[in-house]
């Protein structure tokens, strides 16, 4: 239906927007995509030394996947909102603006996890704040909560949720193969470390 396409396009047009990128730019800290990982996710900002921009890139790709569930749930709906936050997990993948070079989709995934179920949304950031306090990576702090999203949908009930949780949880993993190499070698670095 319309409302469907619209939710997809909003969804889209909105993960997309790589306010990683943008806010590193804005204040002058170079080109996030030479710095660190090269990834345009909140981590890879704090890379920069810069704290606040961290801060700012994670609500506002967090932010970005949660407004998009929640305009389209105004406008169409549960399953829209499903739709809609689906597309804006792809959208910070896969933007257009940058040739489709996109994220990693931690933030955005919660972001819209959150606003489909907020239990569980609270959960997840508590799992990824835990192995995060824990190991001090957050590529393993992202798994953890990736790998929990769709398990504690489905004991929660929640079929669309963890359904949708799935599909996320997936690409995260695919889109931290580098990430499980450096763990499985021991290299990866910790959160804030510069390199
Ligand atoms: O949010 C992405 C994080 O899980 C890994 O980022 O820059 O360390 O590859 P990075």
């Amino acid at each position: 239906s319309l409302v469907m396409i619209a939710a997809v396009g909003l969804g889209y047009l909105l993960g997309a927007v790589p306010f990683g990128v943008l806010v590193t730019r804005a204040l002058g800290l170079g080109d996030l995509r030479s710095i660190g990982s090269g990834n345009i996710g909140a981590t890879n900002v704090l890379r920069t030394g810069n704290k606040g921009a961290a801060l700012a890139t994670l609500l506002l790709d967090g932010g970005k996947g949660a407004a998009a569930v929640l305009l389209a749930r105004w406008l169409g709906g549960e399953s829209a909102a499903l739709v809609a936050g689906g597309a804006a997990f792809l959208g910070h993948l896969y933007p257009v603006w940058l040739g489709f070079r996109g994220g990693k989709g931690v933030a955005t995934f919660l972001g819209t996890v959150g606003a489909l179920s907020w239990p569980l949304g609270l959960a997840l950031c508590g799992i990824w704040l835990l192995t995060a306090v824990l190991t001090r990576i957050s590529s393993l702090s992202a798994l953890v909560a990736a790998a929990a999203a769709p398990v504690l949908a489905l004991i929660a009930g929640k079929g669309g949720v963890a359904a949708a949780a799935l599909f996320m949880a997936a690409l995260i993993l695919l889109r931290h193969r580098e990430n499980i190499a450096r763990l499985r070698a021991g290299t990866e670095p910790r959160i804030g470390r510069r390199s």
